[in-house]
């Protein structure tokens, strides 16, 4: 790592200590590289046109509509949920059903931004069928691709959204969401937050408060 990088790292390391973050230190992250070595192009068009005709998984058997990511390619947060329920597979597009609505107002009210100006994107681009939790295998079936969207937006946080998401982005299936959430991993070049999916808050009302200190933390980070 190059000396200017090394200074910039350890600044966000004191800054994160005077806002009264734990750090925790990069968890193994998931080996997809060997799954399938595949060449991902660097450019956002050329690349949603690989994924958009994705036939790699039994997912893509069962959806209607792949759900690729959308919002702002140059953002400096980006929020990555677990996979498209109904209404996406229908639209193709992310979090836009009644959790994706709660998402928009927690974007809006917390972190003072539009939707717009962040990435939203999901562990897997194509619904599992009756909502089921992504299998180990199928998240890292398309995890090249959510890899790739990351390295090319190159966000400063990407705030995972429940345990599954945190599980396969980071690696770290040992963390308890409810003790690890509102922490900051380091995570390639950004620095990762998980918290709280939005369809847990909405069967939970009263764990809105944690992810609203959580995203305070964030909006002091940008
Ligand atoms: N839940 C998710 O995890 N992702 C979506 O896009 C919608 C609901």
């Amino acid at each position: 790592m190059e000396n200017l990088q090394k200074l910039k790292h350890l600044q966000e390391l004191y800054k994160l200590r005077a806002f009264g973050f734990d750090y925790y230190s990069k968890p193994k992250e998931p080996q997809v590289e060997s799954k399938f070595d595949m060449q991902l192009p660097s450019n956002f068009t050329k690349l949603k046109d690989i994924v958009l005709n994705c036939s790699l998984c039994s997912l893509s058997k069962s959806r209607k509509n792949i759900v690729f990511g959308e919002g702002n390619e140059n953002a400096t947060v980006m929020f990555v949920g677990e996979g498209p329920g109904s209404v996406e597979d229908e639209t193709g597009r992310p979090f836009v059903g009644r959790s994706g609505q709660l998402l928009s107002k927690i974007i809006e009210t917390t972190l003072e931004l539009k939707r717009e100006d962040v990435y939203i994107a999901n562990i897997v681009k194509c619904r599992p069928p009756l909502n089921r939790v992504p299998t180990k295998d199928e998240a890292q079936t398309c995890l090249p691709y959510l890899l790739k969207q990351i390295e090319l937006i190159d966000p400063k946080i990407i705030i995972t959204l429940g345990a599954t998401a945190y599980q396969y982005l980071s690696g770290d299936y040992d963390s308890s969401i409810s003790k690890i959430r509102g922490e900051i991993v380091e995570f390639k070049n950004a620095m990762l937050m998980p918290t709280f999916h939005p369809s847990f808050l909405l069967r939970n009302p009263s764990a809105k408060r944690y992810v609203f200190n959580d995203m305070k933390k964030v909006k002091a980070l940008l």
